[in-house]
């Protein structure tokens, strides 16, 4: 038994809590028996003094042990996940997980929604008619042998600790810490029993991390979290400082992926998309050239095309949508914004860009709001760009005038034009 007040004293003065305490506070914690005002200001302490190793190794374990603990070892396959700290017009996991799954690994993802400006793969998935993100255990398993991937929402028993002290750091300004973000993420996709898994760290005004040492710092974090566990990670620092892709929303994003699984979707994504899919085999065991030769396999052939048709299909979605992407919900409302001078494009903010969305009804405003998944935009430019007076920069697909006229205001800095040509950005910063 320990004392809580002695424990957060302990944080505050900088002296290191034992594997014990920590196990004691988690297991408390998600019990009840530790009240959110004591929870609270370790979290603070936390944020303030940091943690040792020893103490993000036990508290990584003892959030990851704190509910159930995925077996799919009656998946005769390797698993592997990936996972993206979160951006603008992110839909990569989209196009991903068939591609690799189509490659003959199998692919148990687990995703979340949007979080203030960026958006969430399970809300654009839920954009296809009949799509659900929640299925039972025995149907996962069943799914994930038959077709090879998976795309749901984290079940209710999985890692209980974090959907606790998440909404809990959420409302009290503990989200922005390196050991609270690692233990976050990282219990649980150790949770998932994958052979690897792959990171996406966003960098980048659209990004949690602005910074490319801070993306740098929690990459390698959460990497050496993976291999302590033995589970190999591999991980990018990607930019996230301007859009990815043409679109942004939720059935846009759904359209742009299936362009992509056909071999012709915009250059951004779907370099990201073969470069993820590549070391995600190399993760499996893969040799290297025969993973970059699967991949573009999976997308000629068109297998991973019919990856994600039997994806839709098997989770309640209309499997039409692949043939036919019309049949995704539009407003058939839309608003086209103009160059007002001629130039190049300097800088397309993926921050404004989002909050946009989110007054557009893309995303969500507060934790209960519904998403629209018809509004969003089309990105017309990437930084770098030449542009002439009057071309199209963004086009608005929207709802209603309100919302239309909120997201305009905050749209109205986001593009800036400069007499002077400006370099393109760099994708793949770099991988660790
Ligand atoms: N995503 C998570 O799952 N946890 C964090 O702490 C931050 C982003």
């Amino acid at each position: 038994m320990y004392s809580m007040v002695e424990q957060i004293r302990r944080k505050r003065d900088g002296l290191e809590l034992d594997t014990d305490a920590i196990r004691w506070i988690i297991r408390e914690y998600t019990a009840d028996e530790i009240p959110d005002y004591q929870l609270s200001s370790l979290l603070m302490a936390i944020v303030f003094n940091g943690m040792t190793t020893d103490e993000l190794a036990a508290w990584t374990d003892a959030m990851l042990h704190s509910g159930d603990v995925l077996d799919l070892s009656s998946v005769d396959k390797a698993k592997v996940d990936k996972h993206s700290t979160g951006g603008v017009g992110d839909k990569i996991s989209i196009p991903l997980a068939p591609i690799v799954a189509a490659c003959g690994v199998a692919v148990p993802m687990m995703s979340g929604r949007g979080l203030g400006h960026t958006g969430g793969t399970l809300d654009k998935l839920e954009s296809i008619p009949g799509f659900t993100t929640q299925i039972d255990p025995s149907a996962f398993d069943r799914q994930l042998t038959d077709i090879g991937v998976v795309m749901v929402g984290q079940t209710e028993r999985l890692v209980p600790a974090d959907r606790r002290i998440y909404a809990l750091r959420d409302a009290t300004g503990t989200v922005p810490s390196v050991p609270l973000i690692s233990s976050s993420i990282m219990s649980k996709k150790l949770a998932e029993d994958l052979d690897g898994l792959l990171l996406d760290v966003k960098v980048g005004s659209g990004a949690f991390m602005k910074t490319e040492a801070d993306a740098r710092t929690l990459a390698q974090t959460m990497s050496d979290l993976g291999a302590a566990h033995g589970t190999p990670v591999t991980a990018f620092l990607t930019d996230m400082s301007q859009p990815l892709g043409a679109t942004v929303g939720n059935a846009n994003e759904i359209r742009e992926s299936i362009d992509v699984l056909r071999g012709n979707g915009p250059q951004d994504v779907t370099e990201l998309t073969i470069a993820f899919a590549r070391a995600m085999l190399v993760l499996a065991g893969h040799d290297g050239e025969r993973a970059a030769s699967d991949v573009d396999a999976a997308i000629s052939s068109g297998a991973a095309l019919t990856t994600m048709e039997r994806l839709i299909e098997a989770q309640g979605g209309d499997p039409g949508v692949i043939e036919d992407p019309s049949r995704l919900p539009s407003t058939g409302q839309h608003r086209v914004i103009e160059a007002d001078r001629s130039g190049f494009i300097a800088r397309c903010d993926a921050y404004d860009i989002g909050v946009a969305g989110v007054r557009l009804g893309a995303g969500r405003a507060k934790k209960e709001d519904d998403v629209d998944p018809a509004v969003g935009f089309t990105v017309h430019v990437d930084v770098g760009a030449p542009v002439d007076a009057g071309q199209p920069l963004l086009t608005v697909e929207y709802r209603d005038d309100e919302r239309l006229e909120s997201a305009l205001s905050v749209l109205k800095g986001a593009i800036e034009i400069t007499d002077e040509p400006v370099p393109a950005r760099t994708l793949i910063i770099d991988t660790i």
